[in-house]
């Protein structure tokens, strides 16, 4: 079903803001790196700035430059220094997590991190462990896993380890602590999760050698100099407008700039088998990031199967997507999607709480929702 009340006008075109994981990483990048780097197209939003400000604590100095643009001065890994007070995250699970595993690497630098009452209640465990196994001294201070976290830089270990959850969070983490120590680290997940540090330590000229897409091993020497980090469009907030595209009466959308990392792209390979036409154009490479423009036609949506090995892709998306399903034939189905819980809020919880405030009728497993429609919702 399409929304019959939205017609697109002629050559619309837009932008959307910038990638919030390659943005934190592009702080923590620079921040490892001597010398002087330009970052441009930076998300300015509350999570990504948290992380900005917690390295700007420890002796980076980030000079903004224009709209989405600072100028880096770090003095590179060893000239870190331990703040005079406490790294917060405020909602951001990416910057502490990964962050923790960068400072825990940091020889004789020691930080507190913590974040708001949301993110001191997320699992912190998945980082503490394996960090732990590498010889890192991370505490959780209240000891129940959480956020407050003590960190006490040192030498790591190298460790081989196999995750067992698919989560950039866990795998970026891990590198960065053995980047900042300069220790090797062979990792494995089961399903690949985003490779944005991956691509930006490869990028840096760092030595990855992959043995399968999900198993590899890092090798030092890690010592960077200053680099121009151009982050591009994020699709998960081109994801809405994708899906507002395909329920659309007529006319298209092009999305200018949008990173198409293959591990961020899954949304596009599911409402493509869902029915959906989404063209790429103007595709090319930039600082190890896979970018282009997505033009979205308005499309007859089915139901369509989302195998496991997809989730990890779509991770951030699946709010979006089910609104999708809402106007696909059939209903929606999405299973193996229990990490959702554990995110800023549960996501399956909230989907299932709002959908049937609109009279859909859905069923909430732990780690599934079934969408299934009485009648088909009409906008
Ligand atoms: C992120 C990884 C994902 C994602 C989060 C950003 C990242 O979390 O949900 O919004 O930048 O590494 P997990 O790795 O925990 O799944």
């Amino acid at each position: 079903m399409l929304l019959s009340n939205f017609r697109i006008p002629a050559n619309f075109s837009i932008i959307v803001p910038g990638d919030k994981s390659v943005s934190h990483r592009s702080v923590l990048f620079s921040s490892l790196a001597k010398g002087e780097s330009l970052i441009t197209g930076f998300l300015e939003a509350e999570d990504p700035l948290n992380t900005m400000k917690s390295f700007s604590k420890l002796g980076v100095q980030f000079t903004k430059a224009g709209e989405g643009q600072y100028k880096v001065s770090s003095p590179g890994k060893s000239g870190l220094k331990t703040p005079l007070s406490e790294l917060d995250f405020g909602n951001g699970g990416t910057g502490i997590r990964l962050s923790a595993g960068l400072l825990s690497g940091l020889v004789g630098v020691n930080t507190q991190l913590t974040g708001d009452a949301s993110l001191r209640k997320r699992p912190m465990k998945r980082i503490i462990d394996p960090l732990t196994l590498m010889g890192a001294d991370i505490v959780s201070i209240s000891g129940d896993g959480r956020a407050p976290l003590k960190v006490t830089g040192k030498k790591l270990n190298f460790i081989k380890y196999k995750s067992p959850i698919a989560s950039a969070q866990v795998k970026s983490c891990l590198m960065l602590a053995a980047i900042a120590s300069d220790v090797e680290l062979e990792f494995e997940e089961d399903e690949l999760s985003r490779d944005h540090t991956e691509n930006m330590l490869k990028f840096l000229g760092g030595n990855i050698e992959h043995f399968t897409k999900t198993h590899f091993k890092i090798k030092p020497p890690f010592s960077f100099s200053g680099a121009e980090f151009k982050v591009p469009g994020d699709i998960s907030s081109a994801a809405f407008f994708i899906v507002f595209g395909l329920l659309s009466k007529s006319g298209t959308i092009l999305i200018k700039n949008v990173g198409l990392n293959p591990a961020r792209t899954g949304i596009l390979t599911v409402l493509r088998s869902m029915g959906g036409r989404i063209d790429v154009e103007n595709e090319k490479s930039e600082c190890g990031e896979i970018i282009g423009d997505l033009r979205v036609y308005p499309s007859q949506l089915k139901k369509a199967e989302i195998t496991s090995d997809l989730i990890p892709s779509i991770i951030d998306e699946i709010p979006i997507l089910t609104i999708a399903g809402l106007f696909s034939e059939n209903g929606f189905e999405i299973k193996n999607a229990e990490d959702l819980r554990a995110k800023e809020s549960d996501r399956i919880h909230s989907m299932v709480f709002n959908l049937r405030k609109i009279g859909v009728k859905v069923e909430e497993a732990k780690a599934a929702l079934f969408c299934k429609f009485v009648k088909t919702v009409e906008l």
